[in-house]
């Protein structure tokens, strides 16, 4: 395995706020992450890179990624990890960037941090390699480009090739087509996946669109306000979804067949709760629909099939 979670928990200021996930992906593995807005999709990712803020912590029984053990690794693991064999794409592409310099100055960076063998212009050299590689036209002239003068996808292919300067061996590409407009979205997915089958990288790939995950993935886990709820096979779990907060995410994606025309689309009625309040038994049952007394016990993560990874932390 490329990466191997057990049993992580991070709090925020003192309070549990993402418990007790356990995941995996395994070489050249896509791993698609699913879950509305604030149930802690990148504070896992930031976890993962050893990037919390303050006032967060983290604890797992065990967590390594690319055969370093996360728990012990001191800053000089931390800093040949990062950018080295594991590497992370943002949210939003235009802040990612620094906007004071040149995407030169910021992609040869990541190029000498990830062969100092390179001298100055051979390290140009590969940076314009770089940037053809993930499509971007006239690489000489757009080296001299500060981030403003970038659209959107631009700026996210320039991401991507800082990401996988070093030829990372999982990338973590959190909400990488969000602040972007669906050509685009459509066009920096393909080129993901392109680089995906082209090295052998694994991809974790977090987004709250369903429909992405179902493009890209090989896996997928659904969270929902801190926990992962359900897993196993994309096919599986978006065919045939067992909980109740999966069929709602599910149902309400626009155009999934047998809705007829013009019908109204399904909601999950509510908002997630905070993942640092407290709730009795299953997190979902404020919002569930087929809520009843077993859901006021916590619900463990079950498996559903003895024979795949599937599973659902609910008792239906
Ligand atoms: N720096 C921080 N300090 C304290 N709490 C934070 C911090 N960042 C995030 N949180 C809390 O963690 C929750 C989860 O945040 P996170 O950014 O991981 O959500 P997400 O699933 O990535 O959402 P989105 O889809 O909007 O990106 C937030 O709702 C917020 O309450
Ligand atoms: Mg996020």
């Amino acid at each position: 395995m490329i990466l191997s979670v057990e049993d992580l928990c991070i709090d925020i200021a003192g309070k549990p706020a993402l418990r007790s996930l356990t995941f995996s992906v395994a070489a050249g593995e896509v791993l698609g992450v699913v879950g509305e807005s604030g149930c802690g999709k990148s504070m896992v990712n930031l976890a993962l890179m050893g990037l919390l803020p303050d006032g967060v912590t983290a604890s797992a029984l065990r967590m390594s990624a690319c055969g370093v053990d996360l728990l012990r690794a001191g800053s000089r693991d931390w800093r040949a990890l990062r950018g080295g064999g594991m590497a992370m794409i943002f949210q939003n592409p235009m802040s990612a960037l620094n906007p004071c310099l040149t995407v030169e100055r910021q992609l040869l960076e990541s190029v000498r941090r990830a062969r100092a063998d390179l001298d100055r212009s051979a390290a140009r050299a590969e940076a314009l390699r770089l940037l053809d590689r993930v499509g971007i036209a006239h690489a000489g002239a757009r080296l001299k480009s500060y981030p403003h003068e970038l659209s959107g996808g631009m700026a996210q292919r320039i991401m991507i090739a800082m990401a996988v300067a070093a030829g990372p061996q999982l990338l973590i590409a959190d909400e990488p087509t969000t602040a972007l407009d669906v050509t685009v979205q459509a066009q920096i997915l393909q080129l993901l996946e392109e680089i995906r089958r082209d090295t052998g990288m694994a991809l974790l790939l977090v987004s709250h669109d369903i429909g992405v995950i179902e493009q890209c993935a090989h896996r997928v886990q659904v969270m929902y306000s801190g926990q992962i709820v359900e897993s196993g096979a994309v096919d599986a779990v978006i065919g045939s979804p067992r909980h109740p907060y999966t069929r709602g995410l599910v149902a309400a994606q626009p155009g999934r067949s047998g809705m007829p025309p013009k019908s109204r689309l399904a909601t999950i009625e509510g908002s997630v709760i905070p993942i640092t309040e407290e709730v009795d038994g299953c997190r979902f049952r404020p919002r569930c629909v087929r809520a009843d007394h077993r859901c006021l016990q916590p619900q463990p993560m079950r498996q559903i099939e003895t024979h795949s990874q599937r599973g659902s932390r609910c008792h239906w």
